[in-house]
């Protein structure tokens, strides 16, 4: 192989994998997990509790389903993109009270949601704000990692980047 042909290859490679990893940032964010010192405070923020249920809009691998699991009756998971819904699936296949749905997180609905969490995009928690005053019901929580939402704030870890938001009424 030449080496200007090792460059393409090798360029045409680095796309297709940014591709691969990034294109659901049209959707409504790229995928980066959230670190367990975050979902640590975003349990504790929301107070989950044994009767509730816990959504992760975009569960990516299913690693917030599976702390927040052992804390709530059922942590539901959405996710667009096939390969991590895939990977999510496998992952928590051992865990009863999970359940991983593919699919558009703006398409379902919350009606049945006590905690949702968020790691998403500025543009995406803008777009989720209308929603989340609909569908989600007085009490409920939502706590979002990296932006904040339109909402008054409940709790913030400014260092961590967890706002958390209770709906009153
Ligand atoms: C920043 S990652 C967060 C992953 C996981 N929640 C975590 O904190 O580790 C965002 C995830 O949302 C998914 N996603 C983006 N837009 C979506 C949409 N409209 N519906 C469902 N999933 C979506 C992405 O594929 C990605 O896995």
């Amino acid at each position: 192989m030449t080496l200007p042909a090792f460059f393409l290859v090798f360029f045409l490679f680095i796309l297709v994998v940014a591709l691969m990893l990034f294109y659901t940032e049209f959707f409504g964010a790229g995928y980066f997990p959230a670190s367990d010192r975050v979902v640590k405070r975003m349990i504790q923020f929301s107070r989950l509790g044994k009767k509730d249920v816990f959504y992760d809009m975009g569960c990516g691998d299913g690693r917030v389903l599976m702390r927040a699991a052992p804390f709530c009756k059922k942590a539901i998971g959405i996710e667009i993109d096939p390969l991590r819904y895939i990977l999510a699936r496998f992952n928590t296949r051992k865990i009863r009270n999970i359940h991983v749905l593919r699919g558009n997180f703006f398409s379902n609905n919350l009606k049945d949601a006590d905690v949702v969490f968020i790691y998403l995009q500025k543009w995406s928690n803008r777009r989720l704000k209308d929603k989340f005053l609909k569908e989600m019901k007085p009490g409920s929580v939502i706590v979002s990692h990296c932006w904040t939402l339109d909402l008054p704030l409940w709790k913030k870890d400014e260092k961590l980047k967890v706002y958390a938001y209770r709906r009153t009424i």
